[in-house]
C-alpha cells in the first residue's frame, strides 16, 4: 500500500509537524509501506490528485491541517485519511466550543470566557491567576499565564506582531499537575504526567527542547484520578466525534482535588519521543505497530 505522509504546512506548528511526519514516515517504512513524504503547500490538491495514494497519513498540526480544512479536501478527493474527520477536527480546534460539547457530556472544564485579543488587553471578568490562550492554536504558542504578581490585564496580546489569531480564551488557572491521556480506537492507552524542567508550565520550549520536560509514564497519581482522567478522555473523544488516535490534556490540583479537561488534540505530536508513541509503548505497542494501526483505521 502506498501511503502519503502529509507534513509541514504553514501553521505556527510547521516545525513540529515536520518532525512528526519524519518519525511516522520512518516507522511506516519499517513495517513495509511504500511511503511518499509530502511537505504540504497550498498546491496540495494538485499534488495528491497526481500521486493517487491509497491512504493519506496526516502528520500536520494546527491551522489547515488539524482544523477540518485538509480533511475536507481529502474527502473531496476520496482519499482515506488517518485521525479525525472534518467535524471533529474543526470542533476540537476551537478550544472554547469543544469545551461546551465536552462539558455537556459531563467532562469537568475550567471557567472561561472567549474574547478578542484587544478585549483581553482591557479589564475583563477573570481575575489572576488565569491563562490566556488562542482559541485555535497548538503547542502552547501564544499562551500567556497571568499570575497574581503580573501586569493585569497583559498588554502583549494587543501587540501588532501578535503571532496568533484574533480570538482568545481566558481560563481560570488550575495549579498543580499537567496530565495527558491518549485514546486509540475507543480505548485509553494510559495517562502521563508532564513536568516542565523550568517549573513554569509545559510551554513550547518545554515541549520540544532537549531536556525541556520529564514524562512520567504511567502517571504516579491516585488510581481513582487516573481512572477519572481516562474516562474523561474517552468521553471527550466520543462527544466531539474523534476517530483513530487523539490525546486529551488535563490539569489536576491535589490540594483542592480539582480535575479539569483542557482540550483534545486530534493531531497529537508523533515524533519518536512524543507522548502518544510513549503511551502506546506503555500499552504494549511499538511505533511501527501504532502507525500501522492508524493506516488500517484510516477512512473517509
Ligand atoms: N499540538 C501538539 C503537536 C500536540 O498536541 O502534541
Ligand atoms: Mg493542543
Amino acid at each position: 500500500r502506498h501511503v502519503a505522509v502529509l507534513m509541514g504546512g504553514w501553521s505556527v506548528e510547521r516545525e513540529v509537524s515536520l518532525n512528526s511526519g519524519e518519525g511516522c514516515a520512518r516507522a511506516l517504512e519499517s513495517v513495509g509501506y511504500r511511503v511518499t513524504r509530502i511537505d504540504v503547500k497550498p498546491d496540495i490538491g494538485q499534488v495528491l490528485t497526481g500521486l493517487k495514494p491509497d491512504v493519506a497519513f496526516n502528520a500536520l498540526h494546527g491551522r489547515f491541517g488539524e482544523d477540518g480544512a485538509i480533511q475536507g479536501l481529502l474527502e473531496i478527493l476520496r482519499i482515506p485519511y488517518t485521525h479525525s474527520g472534518v467535524l471533529a477536527s474543526a470542533l476540537a480546534m476551537r478550544k472554547d466550543r469543544a469545551k461546551i460539547v465536552a462539558a455537556a457530556a459531563g467532562v469537568p472544564v475550567a471557567r472561561g470566557v472567549t474574547l478578542s485579543r484587544f478585549e483581553a488587553a482591557k479589564r475583563h471578568a477573570l481575575q489572576p491567576p488565569y491563562v490566556l490562550k488562542p482559541v485555535d492554536e497548538g503547542s502552547s504558542v501564544g499562551v500567556v499565564i497571568v499570575k497574581k504578581d503580573r501586569e493585569h490585564p497583559p498588554q502583549e496580546v494587543a501587540r501588532e506582531d501578535w503571532p496568533c489569531g484574533e480570538m482568545l480564551l481566558a481560563e481560570s488557572f488550575i495549579a498543580g499537575r499537567e496530565l495527558t491521556c491518549a485514546v486509540m480506537g475507543g480505548k485509553s492507552l494510559g495517562v502521563t504526567e508532564i513536568q516542565a524542567a523550568t517549573g513554569v508550565f509545559y510551554d513550547y520550549d518545554a515541549k520540544y527542547a532537549k531536556g525541556g520536560s520529564i514524562h512520567i509514564c504511567p502517571a504516579q497519581i491516585l488510581p481513582k484520578i487516573y481512572q477519572q482522567i481516562e474516562e474523561c478522555a474517552l468521553t471527550a473523544h466520543q462527544a466531539i466525534g474523534c476517530r483513530g488516535v487523539s490525546r486529551s490534556d488535563f490539569r489536576y490540583d491535589d490540594e483542592t482535588d480539582t480535575l479539569v479537561w483542557l482540550e483534545v488534540n486530534t493531531q497529537p505530536g508523533m515524533t519518536e519521543t512524543s507522548l502518544v508513541p510513549e503511551l502506546a509503548a506503555h500499552a504494549g505497542l511499538n511505533f511501527g505497530e501504532l502507525v500501522k494501526w492508524m493506516v488500517e483505521d484510516a477512512s473517509l
